[in-house]
């Protein structure tokens, strides 16, 4: 198995690497008649897109899609949809020094221990250029399921957290961290120089809301639209922790503090008074909003000399000169809505297929 395919009914398969030519994705199960074009997909694609501010890697790709199957006269076919990317500034010369060595916190050794070998530019198909093509993918999903709003923010960068209180959705896309609250964004502006000056990088938590998802969309055990969601972020590059509504703190909540109670609503849908389930109960969506919580780790590419091994075990120590985001979090932002879109949008069409309503 190669494992390059998310989804049940509407899946994806995402193909290239960092230095080839092009990367895309082929989106398949897409329902007919949908209204798709190249201006519906490059919005996302800007969002993500390298190089926008002194806060994330400076290689500079514009990221321009090309949708080269599966839509004619403006409208989805049925048939698959393939999206290309072309690399365009792709540098090999600055990874020749790292083609012997392990870098940290890579999946350099990984791979060679797995595969035999391994495309050392840029990571190759482990790099977070594959990103690209889940985004692409990810408004093809959101145009499946309109009624849904997926909305995602930083929520800290380097353990220091937003304000709830100065949430301000506005200001998400006014500063260059996706960040809902001014204040704490002018603190990590400071606090992303000084990692960038001291050579090193930081970690952040990413906030994912959908809002508008309908009370059943979701499958109980096996398919839990929890664990749908959970595989879909912790397969995002540098991801190492999903929660769902409030997660971990859950556990710390006594029983009357965690519940989410229940009055009637309007028509006789519950009015639910608090959500610390994150919307979903039993595997399956309750109508109100979907919450997920992500945890990036820190950028493994660093100024800072780390101690490896080269292919042979000689000991060495390796230090980046290649470009770097030094702050993957920021750039997962737009990652992490794709991945719930696309959950989303599976999950609309397996209801209807099942349920028979949508
Ligand atoms: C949008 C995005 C951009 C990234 N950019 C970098 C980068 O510039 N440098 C780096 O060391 N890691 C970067 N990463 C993370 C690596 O791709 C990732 O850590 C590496 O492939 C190892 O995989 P793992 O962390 O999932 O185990 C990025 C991740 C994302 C989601």
């Amino acid at each position: 198995m190669s494992f390059n395919t998310f989804g049940r009914v509407f899946r994806f398969t995402t193909w290239g690497e960092s230095h080839g030519p092009a990367l895309g994705a082929v989106v398949d199960g897409c329902p007919p008649g949908i209204a798709l074009g190249e201006a519906d997909i490059q919005p996302w694609l800007d969002r993500r897109r390298p190089g926008q501010s002194r806060f994330t890697t400076q290689r500079q790709e514009p990221d321009q899609v090309r949708i080269l199957s599966g839509v004619f006269e403006g409208r989805t076919t049925g048939t698959p949809i393939s999206l290309m990317i072309e690399n365009v500034d792709q540098r090999s010369k600055d990874y020749s020094a790292i083609a012997q060595a392990y870098r940290p916190g890579h999946a350099d050794y990984a791979y060679d221990a797995k595969y035999g070998l391994r495309d050392y530019r840029g990571g190759g198909r482990s790099s977070a250029r594959e990103t690209a093509a889940r985004v692409a993918a990810g408004a093809v999903a959101r145009a499946v399921i309109p009624q849904v709003r997926v909305r995602a923010w930083v929520e800290a960068i380097g353990g220091d957290a937003i304000d709830d209180a100065a949430f301000d959705d506005a200001q998400i896309d006014a500063n260059p961290f996706f960040c809902p609250d001014a204040g704490a964004a002018a603190r990590w502006e400071e606090k992303m120089d000084a990692a960038r000056k001291a050579g090193s990088s930081l970690g952040a938590v990413i906030a994912c809301e959908a809002t508008g998802v309908p009370a059943g969309w979701g499958a109980p055990l096996y398919a839990k639209l929890d664990s749908e969601l959970a595989a879909a972020c912790m397969s995002i590059n540098a991801v190492k922790g999903v929660e769902i509504g409030d997660g971990f703190a859950a556990a710390a909540l006594s029983g009357e503090q965690n519940a989410d109670p229940m009055r009637p609503g309007a028509d006789g849908t519950p009015a639910f008074l608090a959500n610390h389930a994150g919307g979903i109960a039993g595997g399956i969506a309750t109508g109100q909003p979907v919450r997920v919580r992500v945890a990036f780790k820190p950028t493994s590419s660093i100024l800072t000399p780390v101690p490896s091994i080269t292919r042979d075990g000689t000991p060495t120590e390796v230090m980046t000169r290649g470009r770097h985001d030094p702050c993957v979090g920021i750039r997962g932002v737009p990652v992490v809505e794709a991945m719930v879109a696309l959950v989303l949008a599976d999950q609309a069409l397996l209801h209807r297929a099942q349920c028979g309503i949508s």
